[in-house]
């Protein structure tokens, strides 16, 4: 495809082709990515418009292969919850399903999704601060693993108990200080104040409710592995004393996600690849804590707790990339180079803490230079990178930005734009449509005009 060049005023620019970066590379002028899987990205671009997602159903499957293999190896009982707050894009989630994961919903909505999508109650781990009484009633007669944030919760949980005339089996999301990570105190019963074990007790206390589980998440993209294991400890410590003070079985530690994906962090020196810690590695960290902790248990005989798991953005996020156009080029005052994409902050919620690998589509034979990318919102905040070394690139030419596929499909949102098709390139290489791009009139029909406003000019055009 030849592209025509547009016009830009002559402007001095320093010629860095060559000058080394930090780590010995050349600009990468000469990197650019034309296919997934062997699929081109052209071509789908031209197919299904831009921009658009891609998803990879391989790499969904080796990530999910991958992290059951870590883990699975080193601990006899491993079960995951698909985190849907992730990705919850219906096939990437029944591809997870199919790998033989849970779903882990925090929500009616995430709930129903899981529901309406075939998953039963019984493989359903709830969490999340808000659950309306219609839903836990649902999860209670579904059989849904229940984790409890508070008290309130935990009586409402008590009345639908006792209405339904069953005792039900739960879990409670725990709180306390790694030392590695910000404790995430507004989650669940804090250990070190007590209140953890004042919710045991009022558990105990009881006649419909029964304690068989312990659940926390201590952060999102922790790359400290070591955080995990004194999460285990702690956790282990607390399930050890609630059976001996209790008499309590605890039948699974939860520890949540939080796995980094092989992402950039703004600010981080390194990149993700020499930084981030494979599944192997938080394996060995955590399964080494937990033997630690069950090792007078198993010399008992007493059953091992199985461990849950809830990873979610190290599952998805290198199985999905966003296609791009650009759509302007200018000049900022200062001299640098400002490109205009057709995504933004709108489709890409995550370009606000990493910087994505951007690359184009095929070779540009040009010299590289600092350029701003910006997304097409009328927003000032609407910075898709604040400075990368990129070629020229004339309205037309497409970049592909990865990895995208935790947490953008979830909270993008429809502000001024069209939300864009995502499709996935299946095992065998084929491309299937999994969720179509919005129409005007898709967003119409969720809207209703009174009457009285039916029309913008009932009395004709204005002059
Ligand atoms: C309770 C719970 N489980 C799992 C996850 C998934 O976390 P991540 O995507 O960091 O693995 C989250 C994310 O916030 C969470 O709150």
């Amino acid at each position: 495809m030849t592209q025509q060049k547009t016009w830009e005023p002559p402007a001095l620019v320093p010629h860095r082709a060559g000058i080394m970066n930090k780590f010995g590379d050349a600009p990468p002028q000469s990197s650019y990515q034309s296919d997934i899987d062997g699929v081109e990205i052209a071509q789908l671009r031209e197919q299904y418009g831009s921009p658009l997602f891609i998803v990879s159903e391989k790499t969904l499957r080796e990530n999910a292969r991958r992290l059951r293999q870590a883990f699975a190896s080193r601990w006899p009982k491993v079960r995951h919850g698909w985190s849907y707050k992730t990705n919850y894009n219906n096939a990437v989630c029944n591809i997870m399903h199919q790998e033989g994961s849970w779903a882990e919903v925090v929500s009616d909505f995430e709930y129903l999704k899981a529901r309406a999508l075939g998953v039963p109650g019984s493989h359903i781990i709830f969490n999340g601060p808000w659950k309306p009484n219609y839903i836990l009633e649902q999860a209670v007669r579904e059989g849904a693993l229940i984790n409890i944030d508070h008290l309130d919760e935990l009586f409402a949980l008590e009345q639908i108990a006792s209405n339904q005339r069953k005792q039900v089996s739960i879990g409670i999301r725990l709180n306390f200080a790694t030392g590695y990570t910000e404790a995430w105190s507004r989650f669940g019963f804090n250990i070190e104040s007590g209140a953890a074990m004042n919710a045991v007790q009022r558990i105990h206390s009881s006649p419909w409710l029964k304690l068989i589980g312990l659940h926390s998440h201590i952060g999102t993209f922790v790359l400290d592995t070591r955080a995990y294991a004194v999460q285990a400890r702690i956790m282990g410590g607390f399930m050890d004393k609630v059976e001996r003070d209790y008499g309590c079985e605890i039948e699974y530690l939860d520890i949540g996600g939080g796995f980094a994906s092989r992402n950039s962090l703004q600010g981080a020196y390194l990149p993700a690849d020499l930084v981030v810690p494979t599944f192997d590695d938080y394996a060995e960290a955590i399964v080494n804590a937990l033997k630690e902790i069950t090792a007078k248990r198993s010399a008992e005989g007493k059953p091992l707790p199985t461990l849950i798991l809830e990873t979610g953005r190290a599952m998805v996020d290198d199985a999905e990339t966003l296609v791009t156009t650009v759509v302007g080029n200018k000049r900022l005052p200062d001299g640098r180079r400002a490109t205009i994409l057709d995504a933004g902050l709108n489709l890409l919620f995550t370009a606000f803490w990493y910087n994505h690998e951007i690359k184009p589509l095929r070779h540009i034979d040009s010299i590289t230079e600092e350029t701003v990318l910006y997304g097409p919102l009328c927003m000032n905040i609407d910075v898709v990178r604040a400075s990368i070394m990129l070629p020229a690139l004339s309205v037309g030419e497409a970049l592909t930005i990865r990895p995208v596929g935790a947490y953008n499909n979830t909270q993008w949102m429809q502000f001024i734009q069209f939300r864009p098709a995502v499709v996935m390139i299946t095992q065998e290489g084929e491309v299937e449509l999994v969720r179509a791009p919005e129409t005007m009139q898709m967003l119409n029909d969720m809207e209703r005009l009174p009457e009285t406003l039916r029309h913008p000019f009932p009395a004709g055009l204005p002059e």
